[in-house]
């Protein structure tokens, strides 16, 4: 059975690290590199407006002539925010990350926001799936079902 969202959050857990559409781009950038993330949740008051990324950055500043310490987040978010629920699996994730051009999707649970998942955690959910089958293949193919005893 394929995993789904629900397994990804449950290994890394349901922290969203977030900016406000008022924040300068300089902040966000200081925020993602001091928790070591590539994208953050906007914002406006208590409601999600958008997301920032790197790409947003490397895309929108310097090649349009802003300064990071001047422009606002909300200036340059990527307001198409895109959302699974805990059941969609991990190909209906990289189906979208596909579709869409991101590396980012918000999990929303019951109108709730339950969590964000990048390509890495889908990719890295992927490599373990695929290491169990193979050991159960292996398990199998060798009759090593380990010691009943
Ligand atoms: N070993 C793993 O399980 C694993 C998982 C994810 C990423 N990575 C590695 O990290 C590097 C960069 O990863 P990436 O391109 O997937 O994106 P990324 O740098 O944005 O994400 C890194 C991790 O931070 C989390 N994250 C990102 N933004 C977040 C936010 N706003 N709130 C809460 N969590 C947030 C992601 O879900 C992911 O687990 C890559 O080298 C990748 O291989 C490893």
């Amino acid at each position: 059975m394929s995993a789904s969202v629900k397994d990804i959050l449950n290994k890394k857990g349901s922290k969203i690290y977030s900016v406000n559409v008022g924040d300068t781009v300089f902040h966000a950038l200081e925020v993602m590199a001091d928790k070591n993330i590539g994208c953050l949740v906007v914002f406006d008051n208590d409601k999600i407006v958008g997301t920032f990324s790197e790409r947003d950055y490397a895309r929108k500043v310097i090649l349009r002539g802003k300064s990071s310490k001047e422009t606002k987040v909300g200036e340059l978010m990527n307001r198409d925010v895109l959302y699974v629920t805990p059941n969609d699996t991990v190909e209906d994730c990289m189906a979208l990350m596909i579709a869409k051009k991101t590396r980012h999707l918000l999990v929303m649970d019951n109108h709730k926001l339950a969590g964000l998942i990048s390509i890495g955690d889908v990719v890295a959910q992927v490599i373990s799936d695929h290491k169990f089958a193979i050991k159960e293949l292996e398990k199998y193919i060798t009759g090593d079902f380990g010691s009943t005893t």
